[in-house]
This record gives C-alpha cells, sequence and structure tokens, in this order.
C-alpha cells in the first residue's frame, strides 16, 4: 500500500530497485513495518501476523480509555499534554525534563540521531544481525556501515566494534537485541562507551527492555556520558500505531539531533495513552509475564520437536530452519502465517514475534507441517543487502 499519496508519478519512478536505491532513501525514515513487510503482501483477514514485532494485546484499559476522553478536545493542539508526559517520564528516570524530548514513536529520533553523528567521515558501527533501520540512515549520510558479528553468547561484540571502528560516529546497541532477543551486559556497554573514539556516541535502543531482566543504560545518561537512549510505546505497551517514543540524552546531545528535525506537536491521543500507561500499575510486570509465559511455551515446544532456536528475553527469537529462510517464509505465508524475515549473516533463521498462546499454536502447527513437507532445493542462497518496502517498492539500501 502507499504510504504518501502525494508523492509524483516521476518521484515513484525513481524509487526503483536500481543502483540509485540507496539515494530513494535518502531522508526517508525506514520503519519496522517497511522493513518487515519488504515484499509487501497483502495478508487476508485473519491471517496471523507475527512478522513486525507488533503486540497483540494493544494499549491497555486505561490508555483507551483516555483516547476516547481526549479525543472531543481533536481540534486543539493541548501542547501541556506533552509537558505531562515529559515530566512524568523525568521523573520516573531520575532525569531533568530537557533531557527527554517524546517523539511520535521512536524511529524518529532513531533516524535522526544518526544523521546527526554519522558522515562519509564517521562510520555507523552496529551488531550483526541487528535492527536495520539506522543502516539505513547512514547510508543515506554517506557513512561506512560497519556490522560486527556477535558473540557466541549473542552479545554485542563491544570490543571488535571499537576495532572496527576507530572512525566511528555513532555505535548502536540494541538491548534486547533485535532480532535475537539477547542482552548485552551493563558492564560491556559501559567499557564501549568509555574507549570509543572522541567525538563518537553510544545509541542505546531500549525498545525491548520492559520484556527483559537487563539493566538500562539510563545511568550513564544520568552522568552526562555521551549516550542517547531511546524508548518507546510501540512494543510492552502496544501503541505501535499510536506512535509515541522517548529520546533520553543530554540536551546537547539532543541539539545536534534537531538538526535534521523535531520539534512537532504530538498528536494528543498519543500523549494522553502513554501517560495513561506509565500510571497502570503493575502494567509492565504483567505484561512482561504474559510475553515470557507464551514465548516459554513456543520455546519447550520447538525443544520438544528438536528445533533449533536462539533463546530470547524478549517478543521475538530467531528460529534456525536449517532450510534457506525464503522458502520457510513463504511456505508458512501459503498457509497465511506471517512470520518475520531473515538477515543476510544467518540465511537460515527467521525472525519470529511472540503473538498470542493462540496464535503460537496455530504457528507451531504450520510450522510442523512446512518443516514435514520436502524442502524445495538444497542450496542455501542468502539474500544479499538490507531491503526495505517504500511506498509498496522493494528497495535496497546497502
Ligand atoms: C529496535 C527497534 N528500535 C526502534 C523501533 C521503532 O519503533 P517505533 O518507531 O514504533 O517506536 C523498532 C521497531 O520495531 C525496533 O525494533
Amino acid at each position: 500500500m502507499a504510504t504518501n499519496g502525494v508523492l509524483s508519478k516521476s518521484r515513484r519512478s525513481f524509487l526503483s530497485l536500481s543502483a540509485a536505491a540507496s539515494a530513494a532513501v535518502a531522508l526517508r525514515i525506514v520503519t519496522e513495518p517497511m522493513l518487515a513487510r519488504a515484499r509487501d503482501h497483502h495478508p487476508p483477514a485473519g491471517s496471523i501476523m507475527i512478522d513486525a514485532n507488533e503486540n497483540p494485546l494493544g494499549p491497555c484499559t486505561s490508555a483507551r480509555e483516555a483516547i476516547v476522553t481526549i479525543t472531543p478536545q481533536g481540534g486543539r493542539y493541548l501542547d501541556g499534554l506533552t509537558e505531562d508526559l515529559v515530566n512524568a517520564i523525568a521523573q520516573m528516570e531520575g532525569v531533568k525534563p530537557d533531557y527527554v524530548p517524546v517523539h511520535a514513536g521512536s524511529t524518529v529520533p532513531l533516524h535522526h540521531t544518526v544523521c546527526a553523528f554519522t558522515s562519509p567521515q564517521r562510520s555507523y558501527v552496529t551488531a550483526d544481525p541487528g535492527f536495520e533501520a539506522g543502516m539505513f540512515s547512514a547510508t543515506a549520510m554517506g557513512a561506512r556501515v560497519v556490522k560486527v558479528p556477535l558473540t557466541k553468547n549473542y552479545a554485542h561484540d563491544v570490543k571488535a566494534m571499537l576495532a572496527a571502528g576507530t572512525d566511528a560516529g555513532l555505535f548502536y546497541v540494541c538491548l534486547p537485541n533485535n532480532p535475537t532477543g539477547t542482552l548485552t551486559s551493563h558492564s560491556d556497554i559501559e567499557y564501549l562507551v568509555e574507549n570509543k573514539p572522541n567525538g563518537s556516541i553510544v545509541l542505546v535502543d531500549e525498545a525491548y527492555i520492559h520484556f527483559s531482566d537487563a539493566t538500562s543504560t539510563v545511568d550513564l545518561v544520568k552522568a552526562d556520558k555521551d549516550v542517547i537512549l531511546l524508548r518507546t510505546f510501540s512494543k510492552l505497551y502496544g501503541m505501535a500505531g499510536i506512535r509515541c517514543g522517548v529520546a533520553l540524552g543530554r540536551p546537547d546531545l539532543l541539539e545536534k539531533m534537531y538538526t535534521y528535525g523535531g520539534g512537532n506537536f504530538m498528536p494528543i491521543t498519543a500523549l494522553v495513552a502513554a501517560s495513561a500507561s506509565l500510571k497502570h500499575t503493575g502494567l509492565v510486570a504483567e505484561r512482561k509475564k504474559i510475553n515470557a509465559d507464551i514465548r516459554e511455551g513456543v520455546f519447550h515446544w520447538l525443544d520438544s520437536n528438536g528445533y533449533s532456536f536462539v533463546r530470547s528475553q524478549s517478543n521475538c527469537f530467531m528460529l534456525d530452519t536449517k532450510r534457506p529462510a525464503k522458502e520457510i517464509i513463504e511456505a508458512m505465508a501459503a498457509r497465511n502465517v506471517f512470520i518475520g524475515r531473515a538477515w543476510p549473516v544467518w540465511p537460515t533463521h527467521v525472525r519470529i514475534t511472540v503473538g498470542t498462546k493462540l496464535e503460537m499454536e496455530k504457528f507451531q502447527m504450520a510450522f510442523q507441517e512446512v518443516m514435514r513437507s520436502k524442502p524445495a532445493h538444497n542450496a542455501i542462497t542468502p539474500e544479499r543487502g538490507l531491503w526495505a518496502n517504500l511506498d509498496g517498492r522493494r528497495v535496497r539500501a546497502i
């Protein structure tokens, strides 16, 4: 589906699959759904959608009620609501309000931060496999993208990242990592921050932290280190379609990010839903447990049936199909079960989002059927490069 109805025809044809594709992503923000649905499918109603790390529970009841209650005032900007949310987060995290700009999702500050700190002279250093959005932004800035394999325990290999990024402008750490759902220790992140090249920053993306037992990096923000932290209401809080995210960092770092945009008004529905979610005592623990119980149930089933996977602390995990990932993704889609993508570095793994218990039972049934069917061919031919779906077209970035 086209995401921007105002694009002219000539601009559309510019977004082609050619070598000019990297120019096409310039200034574009690449989001999880663009990456998840790089094949532009139109799933039939009732499909199992476990491809984009969405939360099937949606917003909590008090967030839904807050949205309904504020709707009659939708004709107003109500900027005081932004202040209320900023103050609530600042108080919770123990930082000053000017350390906490809120945005319509965390993709926006992610993109702007990468734009601000990478350039043809300053590289972007990330884990492999790792969340791709920042790689698109860095590519658009003409920066070298350095992908460093995870350690054998699936943590970010901070020493290898430092060695490979002596010219780095930004080190991207995802905690827990997307797509593996694995953790990097706080001491390793601290080591990265202490030993990075001058002028660079560490961007810690805590989109999925609420699902895990990871130690947040917020203490390094409080200590005024060269760290920007991202959080989102899209995952545990179930507000991906409502759009609310936060960047936390020293105001002088955030100021650099603003060179590339920001400052727009937030939708008031997102603000009140986020504020209500934060006031819901016990919500994080409740949802963390729901996700963990379903995830561990799937892990138990996979173990019992002899399938290999990477143990995760998030709402997604990597499943090793031992067959070309594309073949499995397509066979599952033919059964209306839409699973996540593969990363070129792990050509037989697919990313699975943890859905509801019923959804995961349907996933298990379809997966068993697919794995018991004869493989289409034996050769594993990994897809190269990074792909996203821009305006209904499949575009390769690098
Ligand atoms: C690691 C990571 N960071 C950031 C985001 C962006 O989420 P949003 O813009 O919905 O806050 C996502 C989305 O899936 C993600 O996986």
